[in-house]
């Protein structure tokens, strides 16, 4: 089966690409560049706040040890987060604020020779 089919097929699926298969508002070429532009506008933007955020995080150490004792309360002996935790990172989600407002500015997303 390959992906177009099993995408437009599998009602349990909740991807983008299932969303746009399934309700068939745009055709083939329309859904390719849609997609297409969501990648574009968000690979490199995550990667480069996400770096900038953990090279801050190494120049702040007590920051950083702010955030690993804010994941352990919230933790509580689980191994791993789950998507309903999320809201609960107050002092992360301020990190990664603070890390837009200070560095990312368009010019600092892309690398240019
Ligand atoms: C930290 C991560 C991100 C940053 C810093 C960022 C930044 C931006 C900026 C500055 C714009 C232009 C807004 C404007 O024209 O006024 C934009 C637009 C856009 N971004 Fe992001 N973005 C991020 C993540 C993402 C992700 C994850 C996605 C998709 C999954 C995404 C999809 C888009 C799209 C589709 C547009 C165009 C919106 C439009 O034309 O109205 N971005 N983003």
């Amino acid at each position: 089966m390959d992906m177009i089919e099993r995408h437009s097929n599998d009602t349990s699926d909740c991807s983008i690409l299932s969303h746009l298969l399934q309700n068939r508002k745009l055709n083939d070429k329309e859904i390719y560049i849609n997609l297409t532009d969501l990648l574009v506008a968000s690979i490199d933007t995550t990667n480069t706040t996400l770096q900038w955020c953990l090279y801050e995080l190494a120049c702040h150490p007590a920051a950083q040890d702010t955030i690993i004792s804010e994941v352990e309360m919230i933790l509580e002996g689980r191994p791993s987060l789950e998507k309903t935790d999320l809201d609960k990172l107050e002092f992360l989600s301020a990190v990664l604020w603070e890390t837009l407002r200070l560095k990312l500015k368009l010019s600092n997303l892309f690398i240019l020779n």
